[in-house]
């Protein structure tokens, strides 16, 4: 194995909330360790264009409470093709970076994937999404920042249906997962949360919404997951149609969700995977991604990270049910 003495980071993908708190962990674990740390701008647009800098203890003063990325970030179409892989190695030959720590979702992770085997780089990858939708980790860095922005969003919009007596379809982030659909869903009471993972059953929701175990019900909320098939707007439509007497409004939080200071979870997680992203380098690992399961550092090949399918919990999707009477 060959000895890793020059390490870079980058950020690829949507940011999310941490995001610089793993930046920071990343580069002071590396110097800890007396290695060179440089930092690439622009994902891997700035691997492929030479946009890379070296880093010292003081680059990442200041930013451990700071939202997005100082780093940058892009989804890198140049990335995707031969040529780009090629201009790619070429500035990791430049500079003689020995090993990569790649912070992002599963555009990230597959995009590590491909160019670890081709050149034989050493690659880790850190999990950082706001949807959350990586195996082999319990939560990504950002996760729940954004869940607790879109729980104080929707207190908010919970006092303006009472007041009106409305029933509000509030659109939540999550391209392909319910995630943030879920657990905000549930510290908000909602009457509803509908996800992409599983299919929605209208006629039960409709059931629910006619219920009314409660005489004094005023508002009702309902979730719904941006890769809903149907999306907020339609869902609204749908429930208007068998309720024409309720007054029906649709909030859409997007981009909202992705910004803002890091929790403190979010602040320790993503110090605790920059740590461990570069001990684990250290002791020879690679094409990984580099997670916390009950609590313990655990290493997941990327092919496995990029699959989400397990993370529903079908206890929680129960709850909602349950506890919104
Ligand atoms: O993957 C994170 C995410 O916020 C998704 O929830 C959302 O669908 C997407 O990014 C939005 O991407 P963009 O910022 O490019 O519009």
């Amino acid at each position: 194995m060959k000895k890793i003495k020059k390490i870079a980071v980058l950020t690829s993908g949507g940011d999310a909330p941490g995001m610089n708190a793993a930046i920071r962990a990343v580069v002071r674990t590396g110097i800890h360790h007396d290695l060179e740390v440089f930092g690439i701008r622009r994902g891997y647009d700035g691997l492929v264009h030479d946009d890379i800098f070296q880093m010292e203890a003081e680059s990442v003063a200041q930013i451990i409470q700071r939202g997005g990325t100082m780093l940058k970030t892009v989804r890198s179409e140049e990335f995707r093709t031969e040529k780009g892989l090629e201009k790619a190695y070429q500035n990791i030959q430049k500079y003689k970076i020995d090993a990569l720590a790649v912070i992002g979702g599963d555009g990230t992770f597959t995009g590590a994937k491909i160019f670890g085997k081709k050149y034989g780089i050493p690659i880790l990858g850190l999990p950082g999404t706001i949807d959350n939708d990586l195996a082999g980790t319990d939560y990504a860095i950002g996760y729940d920042t954004a869940i607790n922005t879109v729980m104080n969003a929707v207190d908010k919009i919970r006092d303006t249906a009472e007041s009106h007596d409305r029933l509000f379809v509030v659109e939540v982030m999550g391209r392909d997962s319910g995630l943030i659909a879920l657990r905000s869903g549930i510290s908000i009471g909602a009457e509803a949360v509908l996800i992409p993972e599983i299919e929605v059953d209208y006629d039960k929701i409709i059931e629910k919404l006619s219920k009314n175990t409660r005489k004094n019900k005023s508002s009702r909320i309902v979730i719904v997951a941006e890769g809903d098939k149907d999306g907020g707007i339609v869902v609204a439509e749908k429930l208007k149609e068998s309720f024409p007497h309720f007054d029906i409004r649709v909030s859409i939080l997007g981009h909202i969700q992705r910004g803002g200071r890091p929790s403190c979870m979010d602040r320790v997680l993503a110090s605790r995977l920059g740590v461990a992203a570069v001990e684990g380098l250290l002791q020879g690992r690679k094409g990984e991604m580099v997670g916390i399961v009950c609590g313990e550092v655990v290493y997941t090949p990327f092919d496995r990270s990029i699959k989400h399918i397990d993370k529903i919990d079908e206890n929680l999707t129960n709850m909602v049910d349950i506890l919104s009477l």
